[in-house]
């Protein structure tokens, strides 16, 4: 039934158009996404300099199975479902901690870090400790990021990790530091969420502390940037192309997206000001104007990689009208706050724009449930949108085995 339900309203959806209703608001619909995306494909869950020592350890929930990232003795990253193998339990129960074992807070069961049991205290003699370890979730890091899959067979990353690798690689992520993070609930669908932050057509009627430092073009070849930033982006192309650092769109398909784009004239950074957040510049950069390589990946990332700071964003649904959106900003290990960085001044911008996305996309969603509504159109700025949404289409395409999942196979 859910299957036809989900065809039905694909063979509804028109292309270059936002989705019809249901997807955005239907409790069913919601569950669907996430058995049938969130819990198929890589999720961005943080960075590796988040659980610098072993035992450190960070939780989230993926739809509606809770999870455990650490660092385990080897110093590597790993993930488990966070439900006890005695009766399932949370065992992990804050949003970050230390642990040298998992222990299960309500009988007490005792876990390594690599997810064995070593303890079930007065279960009787001959019970199997081996075949109660905690299930693994499988886990890859690429340039520091750690995406975490919940399927028995994760999709490949290897695309993923080839293409973005050669624009992140040379900020030296592993030699950053958390400076701040935050996080905040949208009383909005998280395809909302992501829709917003795929088109920057909203951004000129709301993003003042943005729009100080962000060009608004997303292509070098944007009618924009003939129009008022060619000389930009020339002169800063030349600069990359001189240090050796990618800028040019790499070819992520509607997986995902990595470009390197210039800050507006004379600016250098996310700050009010246009001028550094931070005076230490990650790796070893002496170049503060490397612009920003923004970076996304379906279905719950994107990131903005600077001379001087980096941040993340992860996108975590929690109902068909609720999300989570966590940002994370990371700045040069040895950067000490009030000599190298003010905090306010190094989140300021974000803070603002997270806020204001937050307004857009829920009256986003509230207008969505007007009877009224109808799929619209989008810009042609808007493209990245009809990326997101193709992408979309094909993973139910797929689940429903209809028409949908033949176009996207071919
Ligand atoms: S549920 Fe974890 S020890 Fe009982
Ligand atoms: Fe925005």
């Amino acid at each position: 039934m859910l299957k036809e339900r989900i065809a039905g309203l694909l063979a509804q959806r028109r292309p270059g158009h936002s989705l019809p209703r249901d997807f955005y608001v239907d409790d069913e619909i919601f569950r669907a996404d996430m058995q049938v995306v969130f819990e198929t494909d890589w999720i961005f869950a943080c960075n590796v300099v988040e659980i610098p020592r072993p035992g450190d350890y960070l939780t989230l929930k993926v739809g509606d199975n809770p999870v455990v990232v650490l660092r385990n003795r080897d110093g590597e990253i790993a993930a488990f479902h966070n439900s006890c193998r005695h009766r399932g339990s949370l065992i992990c129960q804050k949003e970050r901690g230390r642990a040298n074992r998992l222990v299960c807070p309500y009988h007490q069961w005792v876990y390594e870090l690599d997810g064995s049991l070593i303890n079930a205290r007065q279960m009787p003699e001959g019970f199997d400790k081996a075949a109660h370890g905690l299930a693994p979730i499988h886990v890859e890091v690429i340039c520091g990021m750690v995406y975490i899959c919940l399927a028995d067979e994760p999709p490949s990353l290897a695309r993923f990790r080839a293409g973005v690798t050669p624009y992140i690689a040379p900020h030296m992520p592993d030699r950053t530091k958390v400076a701040f993070t935050s996080t905040i609930v949208e009383e909005a669908n998280w395809k909302l969420v992501i829709e917003n932050n795929r088109e920057c057509y909203h951004c000129a009627g709301n993003h003042p502390e943005l729009l100080v430092t962000l060009v608004e073009f997303a292509l070098p070849d944007d009618p924009l940037v003939k129009a008022q930033f060619q000389g930009l982006m020339d002169r800063s192309a030349a600069r990359w192309d001189g240090l050796g650092l990618p800028h040019k769109p790499a070819e992520g398909g509607n997986e995902f997206r990595c470009i390197r784009l210039p800050f507006n004239e004379d600016c250098l950074s996310f700050t009010m000001d246009g001028k550094p957040a931070c005076n230490k510049l990650l790796a070893d950069f002496t170049e503060p104007d490397l612009g920003s390589v923004r970076m996304f990946r379906v279905p719950n990332n994107w990131n903005h990689f600077l001379s001087d700071h980096i941040l993340h964003f992860r996108v975590l649904p929690l109902s068909a009208n609720r999300t989570e959106v966590r940002t994370t900003w990371l700045v040069h290990e040895d950067a000490v706050e009030g000599v190298d960085y003010d905090l306010q001044r190094l989140t300021e911008v974000w803070l603002a724009t997270n806020d204001e996305d937050r307004v857009l996309a829920e009256n986003n969603h509230r207008g969505i449930l007007s009877r009224a509504y109808r799929p619209g159109p989008y810009a042609p700025s808007e493209f990245m949108l009809n990326n997101f949404s193709e992408w979309y289409a094909g993973k139910m395409g797929d689940f429903t085995g209809g028409p949908q999942a033949r176009i996207a196979a071919e």
